[in-house]
Order: C-alpha cells, then structure tokens, then sequence
C-alpha cells in the first residue's frame, strides 16, 4: 500500500525501531505505577495475572499493532480508515485511531504531573536536599510537594514544554539520537539499585515473597481488571501508539522477534523496579499500599543514606524523567499526527494546540493531590486523577485493543496477516485463536464482571 516517498520514511536503522518501542513501553508505567499497583493489590496473586495478561493479551496484540502499521504505513487515524477501505471493512474502523487519539492525551494529562515529580525530584536530589534526612521526613516531604499545586504545576509545564518541543521537532530528529544512551544508562542504574536492594535492605527475601508468592484471596475482581490495565499501559497497547512506530518499521526487521524483546525488556523493567522498591519498603517500615507516592518515598530514602546518594538519585531520577519524556512523546504523537491530516495544520501548529489541551486538562491532576482531594470534589471515590487513570489504563486500552485485536483477527484475513508477521505455521496457529477469541473474549469478560 505504501508509496515511496512513505517508503523513505522508514527509520533509520533497523535498531532504532526496537528503540523507539521500547522508549515508548518503558516508562512511568514501570517504574512508578506497576509498583504501587502492585502494592495495592497485594503483590503475588496480581503479578501472576499482569504476567499471564502481558504473554497472552499483550503479547499477541502488540505484534497486531506493529503489523497493521507496517502494512499500511500510515499514522494510525489514517491506517485504521484506509486499510477498512483496501480490506473492503466499514470506514467506522478509523473511530479506533480517533479514540486512540482521545485515550493518549487524557493518559498524558496525568502522566506528565507524574514526570514532573520526577523532575522536581531530579532537582531536589542533584541539590542534596535528602542526603542525610531521616525516613519520615522524606515522607513528609512528598506529601508537603503535592500539597503545593504551585509546585506541581511548575513542573508539570516543564515536563509538557520538554515534550512539545521533541514532538515539535519532528519524530526522527527528536528520537533517534538520544534514547541510545539514555535507556541503557537507566538499566544499568537500575541494576545497581537492585543490588543496593539485595545487599543492603535485610529484606529482599520477603520482598521476593510478596511479589512471587501468590496469595488468591488477595485477589478481587478489581485486582484483575488493574492487572489487566497495567499490561496494556506499560506496554503502550490499546491506542495505536504500537501502530504508529510499526508504520516506520523496516520490512526486514522480524516483527515477532522485536515484539518479544520490547515486551520482555518492558516486563524486566518492572520486575526489577519492583524487586528493589520493595525491599527498602519492608525495611524501612512503609506500607507496600502506600499509593502514588510509593516510588518516589522508597527510592529516595535509600539515596538518603547511601554515599553518594545525591548523585545516584539525581541520576536516577533523571533517567526516569527521560524514560517519561520517550512515552510521552508516543502520546501525543497519534493526536498531532491526527490534527496535521485532519486539518492541515502545520507540525509546529498541531503540537501547541494539542501540548495546551494536555497541559490544561492536566491542571486537574494537580489538583486532585491537594485543593481538589476532598470527598466533595470525588466521583464515585475517586479524585479527578484517578478517574483519568482509570478510565484509560482499565477501559479504553483494554477496549481499543479489544478492536484492533478483531480487525486483525476477524477482518485483515490470514493472508494477509500471516505474510506480515512472518511467524512460522505452528506460531502462527498460536497467535491467531489468541488474537481472534481469546483477547476480545478476555477483555469482555473482565469488563463485563466489573460492571
Ligand atoms: N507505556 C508507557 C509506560 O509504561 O509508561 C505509557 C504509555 C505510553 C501508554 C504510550 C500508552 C501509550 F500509548
């Protein structure tokens, strides 16, 4: 389908794909909510569903994405529309591209107040303002910084003005260069404060008990929808984000053997996040149910009493700003795609609309952590932020991969699919009755118990 001024625009080098993937995958979602999620779902039962969710919901979807991208080459909006139209579908399939475009900014509305704490973190670190203070002060200290919505919002344009600017840009430019260091620096920080957790907590062991011990009576239907959300979140799945990136994918490149690296780098991440905040949680008395907060409390209260803690936790937090910055690039790219050939807008153009909408909206998440954390500004319980979270991780990814999984099941034709994928018979076998029955099924199922 694809002509050869698209052709051209294929990245660069065939590992730059994988890159930009998992710049996309790997961000907030491992490090800070997969966490604190955890926590409060009570750890093993929830880690074994988000597995089995991410092997066999995940998994199978993302290779759809890549695929529908790489076949059609075309920003998802246009991808969803145009190739209903070549596979003779109804045009309404373009609604999952608009709904993805939806789903992106109101995820990045509260993703990049988040990224702001981890900015205004970076700061406070490189500063010293935590070498040396004692474990409830740096508790307090959190909670003082979400009190403060000048604060908050400070660094939440920040964060917003740093993503405009690289979306700005223009994908290529913005993306290639600087992510090749950066993830690689931010895995290998994380293994050092793995081993930190191992060698100087006293309490990994029961860290690794609580996270791979499974106890079902922890596990509430609501447990398994977060472990679902989650999988779809971290993996950027369910808005056509995975879509966009596979548009620019090399034909050489194998879709199944980039998709398993994205999806097990992503998966690692998480575990190794959540094998050393654990551990500083149990040994300095925390709740593993702490919420939001969980990452940024444990963390630095190991870096409070580390030597060299000022360095290695400005350095960490700068590398989780940077893994925030690569996702919330993919975030906003499906909505100024759209608005550029919806409208014709100019990139610069689309990206400051779409970049203030962001920011406005996210105005709301900063003030559900203070003026607005009142039970009178709560819906059903929830303040505007967790509204925001929920709605996107738990029901619109899980419905829009729910539909891209029945286009690419139901609609594209095996052919067609199976010469895309490039997965042997037996593979393939595997893939289709997951990709056709098992993933709307599951999605449905789940959903419908929660109602
Ligand atoms: N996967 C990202 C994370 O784990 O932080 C968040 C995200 C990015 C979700 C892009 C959805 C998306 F399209």
């Amino acid at each position: 389908m694809s002509t050869s001024n698209q052709e051209n625009q294929t990245w660069k080098s065939k590992g730059t794909f994988l890159l930009a993937a998992a710049g996309s995958a790997i961000g907030l979602g491992n490090l800070w909510r997969f966490p604190y999620i955890t926590g409060e779902n009570g750890g093993g039962a929830f880690i074994l569903v988000y597995l089995l969710c991410v092997l066999m919901l995940g998994l199978p979807l993302l290779m759809a994405e890549v695929s529908l991208g790489r076949y059609s080459r075309r920003s998802p909006i246009t991808a969803m529309g145009s190739l209903a139209r070549h596979i003779g579908a109804s045009r309404s399939w373009a609604g999952v591209g608009i709904m993805g475009v939806l789903t992106g900014v109101m995820i990045l509305s509260f993703y990049s107040v988040i990224a702001g704490w981890a900015m205004s973190y970076t700061y406070e670190s490189f500063a010293g303002t935590f070498t040396g203070m004692p474990a409830d002060e740096i508790g307090k200290f959190f909670s003082n910084m979400i009190a403060d919505p000048v604060t908050l919002t400070i660094w939440h344009t920040v964060f917003m003005l740093a993503s405009g600017i690289i979306v700005g840009r223009g994908i290529h430019k913005g993306l290639e260069s600087g992510l090749k260091i950066m993830m690689p620096a931010l895995f290998i920080l994380m293994l050092l404060m793995l081993l930190y957790a191992i060698t100087q907590t006293g309490q990994f062991g029961r860290a690794v008990e609580f996270m791979f011990k499974p106890d079902f009576s922890e596990l509430s239907v609501n447990s398994i929808i977060a472990a679902m959300g989650q999988a779809f979140f971290t993996l950027s799945l369910g808005m056509c984000t995975m879509m966009t990136y596979g548009a620019y994918m090399p034909k050489e490149n194998s879709i199944p053997v980039t998709c398993l690296s994205v999806a097990g780098l992503d998966t690692l991440i998480a575990i190794i996040a959540g094998l050393s905040i654990f551990p500083i949680v149990f040994a300095f008395g925390m709740e593993a149910s702490a919420g939001p907060g969980l990452l940024f409390i444990s963390m630095t209260t190991a870096f409070s009493q580390m030597s060299f803690g000022a360095i290695v936790g400005g350095l960490f937090f700068l590398l989780v700003t940077i893994a925030a910055l690569s996702s919330a690039i993919s975030l906003m790219e499906p909505a100024v795609a759209w608005l550029q050939e919806r409208f014709g807008m100019s990139r610069a153009g689309a990206t400051v609309i779409v970049g203030a909408l962001i920011w406005f909206v996210g105005l709301g998440c900063v003030l559900s952590f203070n003026l607005w954390s009142g039970e009178e500004y709560k819906l059903f319980g929830k303040t505007f932020f967790d509204i925001l979270d929920y709605l996107t991780a738990n029901l619109m990814l899980p419905l829009g991969g729910m539909l891209v999984a029945i286009f690419a099941g139901w609609k594209m034709g095996r052919n067609k699919m199976m010469k895309e994928l490039g997965l042997s018979t037996t593979l393939f076998n595997l893939w289709m009755p997951l990709t056709r029955i098992f993933a709307p099924a599951a999605v449905l199922v789940i959903l419908f118990t929660s109602l």
